[in-house]
C-alpha cells in the first residue's frame, strides 16, 4: 500500500535534515543567540536515516531532499548521499545548501549522483549578505554557484526569501539573473518559522507584489511549466530569458492540498507538515530495537496526523517550537 493520507494526498517526497548545525546564521532562519546545537548522540546516525529511507522507498518515496542546518557541514555527507542512491526505488536525490562549501564539494556531489541543487541566496550585495547571515562569505557562495554551473548541475535553483525592508529591493536584480543564465530564481514568501521575533505579516512580501515589481521592469512574465513536477512553485520566464522565475506562495495562496511531503528532522522526528509542530518520534523506537514493520506503522501514523492545511491566516501571531534551521525548509 502506497503512502496515501486521509485527504488522498500521495506522499512520494521525503525531506531529510541531516544536521541542525550551520556555518551561517541568517536572521530569518534562527535566532542569533541562544541556539545550542544538538548533541551528537541526539542526531540520527547515517545508518538510521538510511534504514528509514529503505523502509519508505517501497511505500512510494522516490525523491529524497537532503537539508540541514547546512547539510554540507556534516562529516561524510557525500558518501552518505551516494549510498542513498543505492536504495531501490529512490530515483531522485537533491540537496539544499547555502553554497558556502560548494566550491570544494560540488564535484563530489555530482559524482555522488546529485544533479539538482537548491542554493539559498538572499542578496547580491556582499555587505548586506554579512548583515543577513552574520558572515563575510558572499563571494565564496557566488564562486560556489559558478562552480556548480560549470560542473553542469541542472537545474540550479536559487532560493530567495524577500523580507520587507531587508532585501525586498533586490527582487528585480534577482529576476535579471535569469536573462542570461539557465538558473531558476525562486521567490519564497517569508513564513513565521525560524526567527519568529522577525516575522509579521507585513514583513512577508506577497508574491503579487514581487511579480508586479518584476513585470514593471521586464514586461509580463510568460508561464513556464508549473505543475506536479515543479513542486509548489509557479514558474515563469522573463520574455526572452534563459532561466526560470518561480514563486512559492505558502502565505498568499497555500498549496497544502497538493502537498506530497514528509520531513525527517535531524533529531529523528517525522514531521508531516512544515507548519505544524506535531511530530512522530522514530529515533527512540529505532534505538529501542523496533522492527521495520513498526517503522512502516509510524510512517503511516504520520499520514494520519498530517494536517489538512496550515492555519497561519487564522493565527498570524502563532509561532512554532522548531526553528527553520531544525527543520530544513
Ligand atoms: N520563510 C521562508 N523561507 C525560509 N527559508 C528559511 N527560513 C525561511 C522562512 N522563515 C528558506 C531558505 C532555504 C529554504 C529551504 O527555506 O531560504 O532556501
Amino acid at each position: 500500500m502506497p503512502l496515501i493520507d486521509p485527504r488522498n494526498r500521495q506522499i512520494d517526497y521525503l525531506r531529510v535534515s541531516v544536521t541542525d548545525r550551520c556555518n551561517l546564521s541568517c536572521v530569518y532562519c534562527r535566532p542569533r543567540t541562544s541556539m545550542k546545537a544538538l548533541a551528537h548522540a541526539d542526531i540520527l546516525r547515517y545508518e538510521e536515516i538510511s534504514r528509514l529511507v529503505a523502509v519508505a522507498a517501497p511505500l512510494g518515496i522516490s525523491h529524497v531532499r537532503i537539508t540541514g542546518g547546512e547539510p554540507l557541514v556534516r562529516r561524510g555527507i557525500v558518501p552518505f548521499i551516494a549510498s542513498l542512491s543505492d536504495i531501490t526505488g529512490i530515483e531522485d536525490i537533491s540537496v539544499t545548501t547555502n553554497g558556502v562549501l560548494l566550491q570544494e564539494m560540488a564535484a563530489g556531489l555530482r559524482a555522488a549522483g546529485i544533479s539538482r541543487l537548491n542554493i539559498s541566496l538572499d542578496t547580491l550585495d556582499p555587505r548586506r549578505f554579512s548583515a543577513i547571515t552574520g558572515s563575510d562569505l558572499w563571494s565564496r557562495v557566488w564562486q560556489g554557484i559558478e562552480t556548480a554551473e560549470e560542473i553542469g548541475f541542472d537545474p540550479i535553483k536559487l532560493n530567495m526569501v524577500p523580507v520587507r525592508g531587508v532585501n525586498d529591493d533586490e527582487v528585480v536584480a534577482f529576476a535579471r539573473l535569469t536573462l542570461e543564465r539557465t538558473i531558476h530564481v525562486r521567490f519564497i514568501e517569508f513564513m513565521p518559522i525560524g526567527a519568529r521575533d522577525r516575522w509579521n505579516i507585513d514583513a512577508c512580501v506577497p508574491t503579487g507584489e514581487i511579480r508586479r515589481s518584476i513585470e514593471n521592469v521586464f514586461g509580463p512574465l510568460e508561464p513556464a511549466g508549473s505543475g506536479a513536477s515543479a513542486g509548489p512553485a509557479q514558474n515563469f520566464r522573463v520574455p526572452g530569458g534563459q532561466g526560470v522565475i518561480g514563486f512559492i506562495t505558502p502565505i498568499s495562496k497555500h498549496f497544502c492540498d497538493s502537498c506530497r511531503r514528509l520531513r525527517l528532522t535531524a533529531d529523528g522526528k517525522i514531521r508531516p507538515c512544515l507548519l505544524s509542530d506535531t511530530e512522530i518520534d522514530v529515533k527512540s523506537p529505532m534505538r529501542g530495537g523496533c522492527s521495520d514493520a513498526e517503522l512502516e506503522r509510524l510512517l503511516r501514523l504520520a499520514l494520519e496526523i498530517k494536517p489538512e492545511r496550515h492555519y497561519i491566516a487564522e493565527s498570524p501571531g502563532g509561532c512554532f517550537e522548531r526553528t527553520m534551521s531544525r527543520i530544513g525548509g
